[in-house]
């Protein structure tokens, strides 16, 4: 049966008909100078972007996953342990495989969907060079500058996949500034899009160069055919930065309207209303709300439930964040390293509501609304 009701999307990429004829012109303006590739338009992107993280360097490349791979590469972690969490994107750990390392899964605080300090401290080996935080859903754990210190006191270096954290702050400090260096990305569903591409952010000035080097198959530099490390091609375009650029400019009301429904949800879901867990913003965490999370209860069939959302209520949900723990992908069984129970639960109850930049209060309502039917109809 489909719902009389109009459907909310899980999420939707905002590009107003303005933005369209900006990015319109200045790729026009691209095409006419022949720039087509590390040109103005990606350093102006470049230095926003530092600028508006408050970091020295802001290095774009062409994905999320290059960005990983070049951060570790440049690292050097052939051979030796980085630890990474259970939940998060395949990517994550697929880089540091692909830059010659073995990830080491760590389990998942359910509270903020990151990972605990205790847990680093459990999965730390005598190989281990580095940690890989990733701020699931936008959420960054309060216990970010004690896992900052540790790393530091260890000798082994913090860096962030803040792919989910464009604009996400704890105490007014950005994601992917709390260790040596932040990957972030900006994929079509991310809070900001170039359609495919990322920033690299660091204060770190030789991190910032191999970044550079690598992602231009390190070669020693743009005009040199010197090739001095096994880079790849990761640059990114100039329409990429083009579409990048907008979207950075619009950043701001895109995140404090996700802000808006957010808190909309929180306040008709939050604090044991109807039975449901919404995953809340840690303390002193400014979320961009890339995803809303709410806990199931035990038992519930999630895909039943995402189904009735949709067919009843024109709820549509979005793809979880994540569906299963990376332990659990037929190509990383073998990194289960046992107890990741948390993760699993993490994974296996959790519902990502709708949320986007221009959802209205009205589609929101019909959200809460869904849900609440749900539940008191059993099915969630
Ligand atoms: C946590 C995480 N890391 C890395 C990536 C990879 O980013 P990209 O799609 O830009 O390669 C993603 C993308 O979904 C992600 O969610």
């Amino acid at each position: 049966m489909s719902s009389p009701l109009p459907p909310v999307p899980p999420t939707r990429i905002d590009f107003s008909p303005e933005d369209r004829a900006w990015i319109t012109e200045c790729i026009s303006q691209v095409l006419e100078s022949g720039r087509l590739t590390m040109g103005p338009f990606g350093e102006e992107f470049e230095r926003e972007l530092a600028a508006g993280m408050n970091v020295k360097h802001a290095v774009t490349v062409n994905s999320g996953t290059a960005s990983l791979e070049i951060m570790l590469r440049a690292m050097n972690v052939a051979g030796k342990d980085v630890l990474v969490p259970a939940n998060t994107f395949f990517a994550t750990a697929a880089a540091v495989i692909s830059a010659g390392g073995n990830p080491v899964l760590m389990d998942t605080d359910v509270a903020t969907l990151s990972t605990s300090l205790a847990e680093i401290e459990r999965r730390m080996t005598a190989k281990t060079v580095g940690i890989m935080i990733v701020h699931i859903a936008g959420f960054i754990t309060a216990e970010m500058p004690a896992i900052a210190a540790f790393a530091q006191r260890k000798g082994i270096w913090l860096m962030e996949d803040a792919a989910h954290a464009q604009g996400s702050t704890l105490e007014g400090k950005h994601a992917g500034t709390f260790g040596l260096a932040g990957s972030f990305s900006f994929y079509p569903t991310k809070v900001m899009t170039s359609a495919e591409g990322v920033v690299i952010v660091t204060d770190d000035d030789t991190l910032a160069n191999e970044a550079r080097i690598y992602r231009d198959q390190g070669k020693a530099s743009f005009l040199q055919n010197t090739h001095i490390r096994m880079g790849y091609n990761w640059r990114m375009s100039e329409p990429h930065a083009v579409i990048g650029l907008r979207h950075l400019h619009n950043l701001p009301s895109m995140i404090a309207n996700r802000r808006r429904i957010a808190a909309h949800y929180d306040a008709a879901l939050g604090k044991g209303n109807n039975g449901l867990t919404p995953v809340m913003a840690p303390k002193g965490c400014e979320s961009n709300y890339y995803k809303y999370v709410v806990m199931l209860p035990e038992g519930i069939d999630r895909a039943a439930a995402k189904k009735w959302l949709r067919d009843e209520r024109g709820v549509n949900c979005s793809g979880e964040v994540y569906e299963f723990p990376l332990h659990k992908h037929d190509v990383l069984r073998h990194l289960d390293p046992g107890n990741l129970t948390q993760a699993e639960i993490a994974c296996g109850r959790q519902l990502c509501l709708p949320i986007f930049a221009s959802m209205t209060d009205a589609q929101a309502d019909q959200v809460i609304d869904g849900v609440k039917a749900a539940r008191e109809k059993g099915v969630l």
